[in-house]
């Protein structure tokens, strides 16, 4: 690790870090524990649960119940029973049910081949696995809405949530299945059957109020920063941020606000993050789009990106035609020494992603975020990454 001023260990900020403690969601941990904490007893009379975290982003759903299926793990390991947890985000993983189904047998039984397996005879191999080296599982699937929303292959949640019903005189070793998504809007996507299994009563996440934030922000700074590098003063003026209109408790876009402000106090040297560097950070980044979702797409989305921006900014418009962004891509693909992509697809899964609004072929724009603010955060991640 580097010598810093600053930091302490920079990655505690990063998204892929999981706190040990996550302050203002233990109610909601404790209820999603309770719902599994008499399996280990009689894990094979227990019966397979289903659930669903439905919340607005970044305020702790995917951290929750991956810190509460961590808390599982141990309680069954207590009782010297093996639980393994699979998480499948559908934003990454994307793909068809078959594609998810072979991740699931792959991360739950590595020994077993997946080649040349229906998905349904994927499933049941899964199944039989389990129950013969008398293992159980849990089955995280997030960002379900999005899935939902880009190819409709809405038979997973069929699938997943009858799993019990494939073998019905022997136990399902599969004790939950837990959905995580936005809102409910993609219920209007499913059928009667899916829903009736689905279970209609999700667990809820609200939003976090400014004391909330400040509390976290003070927990996750304490782990990242050194200690008289940041002051209350500088939490509390990033919970107020956080916890405007704009940005809507969204805690992503605060720890991202935390980084770069002590990457500049860093670079020029103050000793100290100020308040003036948060100002300043928040003026050229934007929470429309976190270094998160930035960092979620591929090359092939980046280009199709990069290259809506370069034509809006030389069109000096809103919105622009695909065939004029389909130029600047064949132009930046040739640059980078990339083949020619088919950049419709990949416009379309931004738009999904709402970082695109697709109006009609003629007229494709940003959704949320403004050129001034997009154009800056692509040019680092093309000079990074080539
Ligand atoms: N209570 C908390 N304590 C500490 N860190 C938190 C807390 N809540 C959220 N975070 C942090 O904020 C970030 C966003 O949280 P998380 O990914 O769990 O949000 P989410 O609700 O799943 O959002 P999305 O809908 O965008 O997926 C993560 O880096 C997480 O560690
Ligand atoms: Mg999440």
């Amino acid at each position: 690790m580097s010598e810093s001023a600053i930091f302490k260990n920079k990655s505690k900020l990063s998204p892929r870090y999981l706190p040990e403690e996550l302050p203002h969601r233990q109610a909601q941990i404790q209820q999603i524990v309770h719902v599994f904490s008499d399996a280990p007893k009689d894990p094979d009379r227990f019966p397979l649960n289903v659930l669903q975290v439905i919340g607005a982003a970044g305020i702790g759903k995917t951290s929750t119940v991956l810190r509460s299926f961590k808390n599982l793990e141990e309680l069954f390991g207590k009782s010297r029973l093996t639980l393994k947890s699979v998480y499948i985000n559908m934003k990454l993983q994307g793909g068809n049910k078959f594609a998810i189904y072979r991740f699931l047998l792959e991360h739950i039984a590595p020994e077993l081949p997946a080649q040349g397996l229906s998905a349904e005879e994927m499933l049941r191999f899964l199944l039989q696995y389990l129950r013969q080296n008398s293992q159980y599982a849990l089955i995280i699937i997030d960002e379900i809405d999005y899935m939902i929303k880009s190819n409709k292959d809405t038979g997973i949640i069929y699938d997943l949530t009858r799993l019990n019903e494939y073998e019905l005189d022997k136990p399902c070793n599969v004790k939950g299945v837990i959905f995580i998504a936005r809102s409910m809007e993609f219920y209007s996507k499913l059928d009667a059957a899916e829903l009736s299994t689905l279970g209609r009563v999700p667990i809820e996440f609200h939003p976090y109020t400014m004391q909330q934030v400040s509390d976290i922000l003070e927990s996750r700074a304490a782990e990242a920063f050194n200690p008289k590098a940041i002051g209350s003063d500088v939490i509390d003026k990033v919970a107020s941020i956080t916890t405007s209109a704009e940005v809507n408790s969204d805690v992503r876009y605060a720890l991202d606000l935390l980084l770069y402000a002590g990457n500049l106090a860093e670079s020029d040297g103050s000793g100290r993050v100020m308040l003036d560097h948060v100002r300043k950070v928040h003026g050229q980044i934007h929470p429309s789009i976190t270094t998160e979702e930035i960092e979620q797409l591929s090359k092939n989305h980046l280009v199709s990106l990069m290259a809506l921006v370069r034509a809006l900014r030389s069109k000096k418009k809103p919105y622009v035609g695909l065939k004029d962004v389909r130029l600047y891509a064949s132009e930046l693909a040739d640059q980078l020494g990339m083949k020619k992509i088919d950049i419709e697809d990949y416009l379309d899964d931004l738009n999904a992603r709402k970082l695109v609004d697709i109006k009609s072929l003629k007229a494709i724009g940003l959704h949320g975020a403004s050129l001034a603010e997009l154009e800056p955060i692509l040019m680092r991640k093309f000079k990074g990454e080539k």
